[in-house]
């Protein structure tokens, strides 16, 4: 019996047990059986619990009871020995040892350039996006975003009710990494007045001026959306020097975070703001059914890829349709950040 091999790499996504689900499915229609590898690559190099407890086979019947859950059932990790060419080679022999007909890699941006190495090394390799933070150029949605974007509404929706009890504008910070989607979406659904990403420049002085505007004009539930990874795009604002005559203890070049922001901001304006940092809630919740559609389609296209004897592939969605491209290709696009909105919802 041929067989195919999966693994789930970097931080879990929702909605990667449901592309497991769909690969099982499809696997068993073409009488084909399914190999898993535990904690993404470190698994195919038995560096956990050994080749022997990290690679196995998949039970139809088990993968089926998992469809809807979050997290992975196939664990997984992040392998920075892949980095090393003869780490990969190894993984290479390994999986041509399991006599497998091709690997499908759910991860993001690091796992797929894992991959596209190992197709390199004639292992035929189908990624999944699954990352949360939509930041693969090639595809309009990864798995897992549109969930950390509904668990992120729902968050700021909650909070921005008790932020107008207590007439205390709030800071949320949001996940997302280098990319600035997961905190756009959020602020553009929840009708939030500011948001922070890495894309753009900005400064603490103009959040003040704008948040100063907004609470003068009575909207006391302003809420500033900070995806985690814009401090980074914060133009230079000495915190310390700043807060040291208001008695607080901040350590001489300190980064930026949500709660120094929102305490740099109730000095500034003198708004009673909070911070909340969302965190792995994110990452944890159950797939919305957006995520599992796109996974469904994935796990079936990945298969059909694999039997006809295609690798080398990543799949995506655009329009709505989900389509195949060249890995080689997918990781060579480049990013289109949606400037106009950002701009739209901070002048609002
Ligand atoms: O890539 C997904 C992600 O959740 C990012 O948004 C975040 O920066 C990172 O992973 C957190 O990684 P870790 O699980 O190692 O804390």
């Amino acid at each position: 019996m041929s067989r195919i091999a999966v693994l789930t790499s970097g931080g879990d996504s929702p909605g990667m047990n449901s592309a497991v689900t769909s690969i099982a499915r499809t696997a068993a229609y073409y009488g084909l059986s399914l190999i898993g590898i535990k904690r993404g690559y470190n698994g195919l190099l038995g560096l956990k619990d050994g080749a022997e407890n990290d690679i196995y086979e998949m039970n139809l019947d088990t993968v089926l009871d998992l469809a809807d859950l979050p997290g992975t059932y196939l664990r997984t990790a992040r392998c920075a020995q892949f980095m090393d060419p003869k780490v990969r080679e190894e993984a290479a022999r390994n999986l041509k040892q399991l006599d497998v007909i091709g690997l499908v890699v759910i991860g993001g941006d690091g796992s797929f350039h894992g991959a596209q190495q190992l197709c390199k090394l004639g292992i035929p390799c189908i990624g999944i996006p699954g990352t949360i933070d939509n930041d693969l150029p090639y595809t309009e949605m990864t798995l897992g975003y549109d969930t950390a974007v509904n668990c992120d509404v729902e968050a700021v929706r909650a909070i921005r009710a008790t932020s107008r009890s207590h007439d205390r504008p709030a800071v949320v910070e949001v996940m997302g990494r280098n990319c600035g989607d997961i905190a756009l979406s959020t602020a553009e659904a929840t009708g939030s007045e500011i948001v922070l990403v890495p894309e753009m420049p900005w400064s603490v002085e103009e959040v003040a001026e704008r948040l100063t505007k907004l609470v003068a004009a009575g909207n006391t539930r302003a809420t500033i959306v900070v995806a985690e990874g814009a401090y980074a795009s914060m133009k230079p604002f000495d915190v310390y020097e700043y807060l040291r005559p208001f008695g607080k203890e901040v350590y001489h070049g300190q980064h930026m975070n949500a709660n120094l922001l929102a305490s740099t901001l109730k000095h500034m304006t003198h708004a009673e703001v909070r911070a909340t940092v969302i965190g792995y809630t994110q990452r944890g919740c159950q797939p919305t059914a957006r995520d599992c559609t796109f996974a469904f389609e994935a796990g079936n296209m990945a298969v059909v890829l694999l039997k006809s004897g295609i690798g080398n592939q990543v799949i995506g969605t655009r329009n709505n349709r989900t389509f195949h491209t060249s890995i080689d290709t997918a990781l060579c696009e480049t990013r289109n950040f949606k400037e106009s909105l950002y701009n739209l919802i901070n002048s609002l």
